[in-house]
């Protein structure tokens, strides 16, 4: 199979794993966290000034908006694909996802959970003040138990989002998940649940804000 590899063109890809935060849902939440970089994102998409691009990679550069890994309050609506591996014999691979798209891949594409299970080693590790993950609602993927373990806060969203670009809304639920080094405020529980029930599980235990109590 002639299949050239094409970066560029990969970089391009994924439309359907790449739909933007509408404005007015992204504006609510940046009122409350403000945010000071977006860790996935082109100059078309970024939702703040400081933006990691696909050509800079979010997996090999480092999360930090002012210098200062700490200060970073950062957004992160990922690609929602489950990922790819690189063809490493274009010689012989036959993968179907290379024929549509008529080129070969020379590296991984991370898929949702990688996105995740990165992220939040970066708040772990490298010490990434707040990140704010807008993700499919979809609790019985392997991926939602590590936002469910490590998350303080998760809110389940009201309705469902139209992403930009679509015409309908998302066939699926959505949640916010935040994730972050030191305790959140319990003012930003109370302003989450605007947006849906939020579940607080801090101390290791369970609080639902904006519920019935
Ligand atoms: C769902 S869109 C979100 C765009 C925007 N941040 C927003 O919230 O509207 C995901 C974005 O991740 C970008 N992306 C994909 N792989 C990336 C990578 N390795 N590093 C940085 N950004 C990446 C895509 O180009 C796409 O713009």
């Amino acid at each position: 199979m002639s299949i050239s590899v094409n970066l560029a063109a990969l970089m391009r890809s994924s439309k359907d794993s790449n739909w933007g935060t509408p404005l007015d849902f992204f504006r609510k939440i940046d009122s409350i966290f403000n945010f000071n970089l977006d860790v996935c994102a082109t100059a078309d998409n970024a939702k703040t000034e400081l933006y990691i691009s696909p050509e800079q990679d979010s997996f090999s550069v480092p999360w930090t908006s002012r210098g200062v890994p700490m200060e970073t309050v950062a957004w992160m609506n990922p690609p929602y694909g489950k990922g790819e591996k690189a063809c490493w014999d274009t010689s012989k691979c036959k993968k179907k996802s290379c024929v549509k798209r008529g080129y070969h891949i020379y590296r991984d594409i991370p898929g949702i959970g990688n996105w995740i299970k990165y992220g939040i080693n970066q708040v772990k590790i490298c010490s990434t003040g707040i990140l704010v993950m807008l993700l499919p609602a979809r609790t019985d993927s392997k991926w939602f138990q590590d936002v469910w373990d490590n998350a303080c806060l998760i809110c389940f969203v009201r309705g469902r989002v139209t992403f930009v670009g679509a015409k309908d809304t998302a066939p699926f639920p959505s949640v916010v998940a935040v994730f972050a080094q030191g305790n959140l405020n319990d003012v930003i529980y109370e302003k989450m649940s605007s947006l849906g029930n939020v579940v607080d599980s801090r101390n290791s235990q369970i609080i639902v804000y904006g519920g019935k109590r």
